[in-house]
């Protein structure tokens, strides 16, 4: 197996790292734009190896994505982080552009690969890299679903003291405010939530989840990038280990929750050949509400994305 990251900024190193780790490929490859800094990287992660007990290669390119041929599963991170008071949309001006030519880039040196996206704004990027790379939607969709329910889990084994092994949560709709965490389908060990914890310290969480990303910003002065970085090694995982384990990710939409033509945060199923499922819930008349403004939101994005010259 073999699986490239572009951009090796925090987000892309840190995919790289844990992927090393937990060994999920012979050769990862990450990409850069800033001569040096891949390379940099993936030589510091691999000099980790005699200590960590791992051999997955780690290599390192400055732009060069003749060395990411052949990839089996790409992760792209590429783009600028967002600074405190900016929203992820803010991106999209810069972002559009680098995500449609790192795509192209990607796609002539590994026509199969499966494309994971992580740069913001999240659905809209997918959207812009499903263009570009003319490829089936079960193989182009991004990471945001397994970042956020994983926020909401810490804060909650945080409030319960639990375990956060125990938590079992799903979270919907586009990587924004908007984003609808689902307490109806959360257990703590198979408990439903709701009879553990009082409602408006359960609403308390939501909120927080929703900000999570904000959270960061503000008190870094940059994004996330440990958990967004694992939750992407986490599908890549699933993807090259053939798990089939079912993850929230942003998923190109054609029909389902009535909706299509928009990539948004459900549910599905992933393995060797990608999305393999998209996970239909019978969400109640409330869940739905949220879910189709969050749909909204992303649409609204996305139509800044057709407005723009890029395609
Ligand atoms: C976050 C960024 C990566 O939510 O979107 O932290």
């Amino acid at each position: 197996m073999k699986v490239s990251v572009v951009g090796a900024g925090n987000v892309g190193a840190t995919c790289a790292n844990v992927m090393a780790h937990k060994e999920l490929a012979e050769e990862i490859v990450l990409i850069d734009i800033k001569e040096g800094l891949a390379e940099g990287k993936a030589l510091d992660i691999w000099e980790t190896s005699p200590i960590n007990l791992f051999d997955s290669k780690t290599i390192g390119a400055t732009n060069d994505y003749s060395k990411s041929a052949g990839s089996d599963v790409v992760v792209i991170t590429s783009g600028l982080p967002r600074k405190p008071g900016m929203s992820r949309d803010d991106l999209i001006a810069t972002n559009a552009g680098i995500v449609k030519s790192v795509t192209e880039n990607v796609i002539e040196h590994s026509p199969d690969a499966t494309i994971i996206i992580v740069s913001n704004p999240l659905d809209v990027m997918c959207y812009c890299a499903y263009l570009t790379a003319k490829i089936d939607s079960s193989r182009v969709f991004g990471m945001a679903g397994i970042l956020d329910t994983a926020r909401y889990r810490a804060f909650l084994a945080t409030e319960l003291k639990v375990s956060p092994k125990d938590i079992q949560a799903v979270l919907m709709g586009g990587h924004g405010d908007t984003m609808v965490p689902l307490p109806r389908y959360t257990t703590i060990a198979g408990i439903p939530v709701t009879e553990l914890i009082e409602t408006s310290v359960l609403d308390g969480i939501v909120d927080r989840t929703k900000k999570g990303g904000g959270e960061i910003v503000n008190l870094l002065g940059t994004s996330a990038w440990y958990a967004p970085g694992a939750a992407a090694a986490q599908m890549v995982e699933s993807i090259v280990r053939n798990q089939h384990r079912i993850f929230p990710c942003c998923a190109w939409l054609q029909g389902q929750y009535g909706m299509k033509d928009l990539y948004l945060g459900v549910p599905v199923k992933l393995g060797k050949s990608g999305i393999e499922k998209i996970i239909e819930l019978q969400l109640n008349d409330s869940e739905m509400e949220l879910l189709n403004s969050s749909a909204n939101a992303v649409k609204e994005v996305m139509g800044v994305l057709d407005g723009m010259d890029v395609f």
